[in-house]
Parts: C-alpha cells; sequence; structure tokens
C-alpha cells in the first residue's frame, strides 16, 4: 500500500543536559553519530521525502553529513512543536498524506512499527499515533495519560508532571515517535502555545488537542527490540552504546566469530566480520571496517575504517583507513595511519608507524620505523630505525623502494629519493640521491681507527 509517508527529522536541539558544544545528534555512539544512525535506518527502508529540522551548530550538522539535502532552519529552538511548524510548509509541498516525525536523539528508528504505526492511523482515521514505552523508571520522558476506557488523553512532559494529579507515577511514556496526518494537523499545529513549565512548543500537545476535538490518536505500545529511548545525558548515552555494543558482539558469536573476552570488545553498527574470524579483547573495531575469515586480531587492537584479509594483527595495534592482505602479520605495537596497505605475506612490527605507503607482497619492516608517503616493494627488507624523511617544512615528498632492495638500520631516506631494485644500502646511511638498482650505497663518515698519542696521559683523575 503506498502510504505516501515521508519522514521528520527533529535535530535542531542544542542538548544541555550532555554538557557540550557539540549539538547533541553529532555525540557518538561507537564513533557514529547519532543521527547517522536515524539517517541510515531510513535509507535502508527505501525511498522517501525527508527532511531535518537543525538549528543549534546547524552548519556543523549539515557538514558532518554531506550527501543529505532537505535541511530546514529552526534558528530559535522553541521546542518540538515550533520545530515541526518550521518545516510544515515543507511538508505539505512535497504532498506526503502522512509524515513521521522522529527525535533525532534516538538513533534506534523501527521502521516495520513505523509503517505498521501509518496503516493503523489510516484504517482508523486518526489525525496521529505515537509509539510509546512501558518503562520501570519513567523520568525524564512525557507520560502517557489515558481515560478510564484506555484512549489517550494527553501526554504530560516531566517538568509539568506531578504524580499526586493523576493517581500516582505513570510508566507509560511517549517515544518521541508520530505519525501525522497532514491534512489534519495542518489545522492544529497552529494550536500549540508555550503554557507549561518550560515555555515551549510542546509537539506533544497535539495529543491533546486531537483529544479536545474528538479526533482519534493511536497509541501504540511498542514492543520491538531495539532500545526506543532518546539520549540526553552521558549515561543514557553510555547505556545505549552499551545495549548496543552487546547486542552486536552476540549475533557476531552467533553467526560463528570467535571473540575472547566479549563483554570488552566493541565492534560499530557498519563493521562486517565474517565467520571464522578469531578476535580477543579488549579490542575496538569501528567504521566501514571489513574483516575476512581467517583473521586473528590479539587484544588492545584500535581498528576503523580498514579491510582486513586473513592476517594477524598483534596486541596493541592502531590501524586506520588502511588495508592489510592476507598472510600479513602487523604488530604488537604497530601503528598504520590512513593509506597504507600491507600486502600479502608482508610484515610490520613494533613500534612501526606507517602512512600513505604500500608495502608490496612479502617487503618487511621489523622494527622501530617510520614510512610515510613510499611505495615499499616486493621482499624488501627495511632494518630498525629507518626513517623515510617525507617532510621538509613545507610539502610531503615520496620515496620509492624497489623490490629486493635492503635497507641497513638507522637509515634516513630524504625524499623524493628512489631506492633500486636489489640495491643494499649500508646502516646508518643518509640517503639523499637515488640509488641506482643493484648498488651498495653507503652514506655515512667512514670510520677512523686511529693510534692514540699517547697510552700512559689521561685517566690519571687527580
Ligand atoms: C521529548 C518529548 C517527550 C518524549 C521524549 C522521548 C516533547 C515536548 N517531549 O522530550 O514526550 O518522552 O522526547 O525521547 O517533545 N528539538 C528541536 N527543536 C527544539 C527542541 C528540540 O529540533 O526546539 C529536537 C532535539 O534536537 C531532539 C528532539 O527534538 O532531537 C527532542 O527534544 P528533547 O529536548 O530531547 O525532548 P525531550 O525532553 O527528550
Ligand atoms: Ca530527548
Amino acid at each position: 500500500m503506498n502510504l505516501d509517508l515521508g519522514y521528520l527529522i527533529l535535530a535542531a536541539g542544542k542538548g544541555t543536559r550532555m554538557h557540550s558544544d557539540l549539538p547533541k545528534v553529532l555525540q557518538h555512539v561507537m564513533h557514529k553519530p547519532m543521527l547517522g544512525y536515524v539517517f541510515d535506518s531510513l535509507n535502508a527502508s527505501g525511498m522517501h521525502a525527508r527532511w531535518t529540522v537543525v538549528g543549534f551548530g546547524a552548519d556543523a550538522v549539515r557538514s558532518a553529513f554531506p550527501d543529505e539535502t532537505n535541511f530546514v532552519l529552526q534558528e530559535e529552538q522553541l521546542g518540538t512543536g515550533h520545530a515541526v511548524v518550521k518545516a510544515w510548509q515543507n511538508v505539505v509541498e512535497s504532498g506526503v498524506r502522512y509524515v513521521c516525525v522522529l527525535n533525532g536523539d534516538t538513533p534506534h528508528v523501527p521502521v516495520d512499527d513505523i509503517v505498521e504505526m501509518a496503516c493503523q492511523c489510516r484504517m482508523a482515521g486518526a489525525a496521529m499515533g505515537f509509539l510509546t514505552l512501558q518503562l520501570e523508571n519513567p523520568f525524564g520522558y512525557g507520560r502517557v495519560v489515558r481515560s478510564e476506557n484506555g484512549l489517550v488523553r494527553n501526554v504530560v512532559e516531566e517538568k509539568d508532571f506531578h504524580p499526586n494529579d493523576f493517581g500516582g507515577q505513570i510508566h507509560e511514556v511517549n517515544s518521541g515517535v508520530y505519525v501525522l496526518a497532514v491534512e489534519a494537523c495542518s489545522a492544529l499545529l497552529p494550536k500549540i502555545d508555550r503554557n507549561n513549565a518550560q515555555n515551549e512548543f510542546y509537539l506533544t500537545q497535539l495529543i491533546s488537542l486531537c483529544a479536545a476535538e474528538g479526533l482519534p490518536v493511536v497509541a501504540r505500545p511498542y514492543t520491538g527490540r531495539g532500545r526506543l529511548l532518546g539520549i540526553n545525558s552521558p549515561r543514557e548515552l553510555v547505556e545505549f552504546e552499551e545495549s548496543l555494543r552487546g547486542r552486536i558482539v552476540n549475533e557476531l558469536l552467533d553467526s560463528g566469530v570467535i571473540i575472547r573476552k566479549p563483554g570488552a570488545v566493541i565492534v560499530g553498527p557498519d563493521v562486517i566480520i565474517e565467520p571464522g574470524v578469531d578476535i580477543t579483547g579488549p579490542c575496538e573495531i569501528y567504521g566501514k571496517t571489513h574483516v575476512q575469515r581467517g583473521a586473528q586480531i590479539a587484544s588492545h587492537c584500535w581498528i576503523k575504517d580498514s579491510f582486513l584479509g586473513p592476517c594477524q594483527v598483534k596486541s596493541f595495534s592502531h590501524i586506520e583507513a588502511s588495508r592489510i592482505g592476507a598472510g600479513a602479520s602487523v604488530g604488537p605495537f604497530a601503528r598504520l595511519r590512513p593509506g597504507t596497505d600491507i600486502g600479502e605475506r608482508a610484515r610490520v612490527g613494533n613500534f612501526v608507524e606507517v602512512k600513505k605507503s604500500t608495502l608490496h607482497a612479502g617487503a618487511k619492516a621489523g622494527h622501530l620505523s617510520y614510512l610515510g608517503d613510499s611505495e615499499i616493494g616486493r621482499d624488501v627488507n627495511i632494518g630498525a630505525g629507518t626513517i623515510t624523511c617525507n617532510y621538509d617544512g613545507s610539502r610531503k615528498h615520496r620515496t620509492e623502494i624497489q623490490e629486493n632492495a635492503f635497507i641497513g638500520s638507522n637509515t634516513a631516506l630524504v625524499a623524493p629519493v628512489v631506492v633500486g631494485a636489489g640495491a643494499l644500502v649500508g646502516a646508518g646511511s643518509v640517503v639523499t640521491k637515488n640509488v641506482p638498482a643493484g648498488a651498495l650505497c653507503v652514506a655515512r663518515a667512514r670510520q677512523l681507527n686511529l693510534e692514540r698519542k699517547s697510552s700512559n696521559q689521561s685517566h690519571s683523575g687527580e
């Protein structure tokens, strides 16, 4: 059934309770901004019209989502009702018949429930619907007030809620997920006022406005698995993060990934880990990382936006936007910075930092090196302490080391420079000129062993 359902996301609030200058919807859950979860769920649900209301930190929110269009500016944040009013003209002009309003501080979007609720509203001829939750501790959320026959009368916000007025605590709360019938709500939205404890335009006042006019409202208890709670405080953020973390790790275990110490492993929502991978916690894997079957990741590793073939990552390695080929070994204590490509069977050992560099198959850098802006050929050996001097104070330059070359320990390669295939560079060299293929390069002062002037002078100690 084509319901003509659009989405309106409220993301203009500051998030005062977060105590941060970052707009709340940009706070990260597992290195992904909250609002990103909302967009991704909606993208996965197919084509639809959508708008996002931004205000506090609007430019930061816009630039965090360069592919997203249809931002609506709410310059002054006068409340959720005001935010909807600001975007309403866009909604009406788009021709959608129903619009789902979502709070941008709620990463979990129950798309199936929303679509079903929209159907329910249509069948019941309801002016609006919303999902409700039963909470043991309802503090902070709008309480759902029902009359004796079970019909919803009102939603009362925390600051306006006094249990005694309602015969005690109410545990059913508003989740902040709504479906509005566009035509019916067009007449009601202008009636929202600021007569409440916070002097704000509450979107939830729509519910009592409907009740007053005898318009049906669907209040649909949410029973799904995802945590449909708004994130307002640091505690709520980490609780949400922890629940999502547990769910992801459990699903991975069920799928056939070995996760040792599962309570200490964080795997982000967009990470792909194939069955047959072996991970030991504590360990963090984020972003668009893909780990292939047969890979082993030891404890204390941090990995983001990387592709790992069936390789070995040893403890305490930090890997970002890099690729590691089959049979390669990285770490312990390795740092792969963005743009690193470690070829098949290549090895990167302890205290080696690699940036924007390719190590071709079988190349080795075992100890204490910096390889930046470089191309390291097949089976090259990089001795301990080798440094590519890639920066001249204003620009970066490239180093190329061709296949089978051997770089002696403690060599400084002053880029731009090329070391030809099979060349041998003596330990301690400062290489400033290209080295031809097959050559022996020694670029250091010769050792002089001189005869001492007199062996009975000095050392007198007096
Ligand atoms: C809101 C609901 C409450 C519900 C809870 C669920 C209202 C008045 N209350 O409360 O019933 O239980 O969500 O999580 O709606 N925003 C704007 N512009 C504004 C104000 C807010 O875009 O002027 C955005 C915020 O960025 C946020 C969302 O609206 O993403 C909700 O605002 P928030 O202040 O968090 O509302 P709650 O107090 O949590
Ligand atoms: Ca909230």
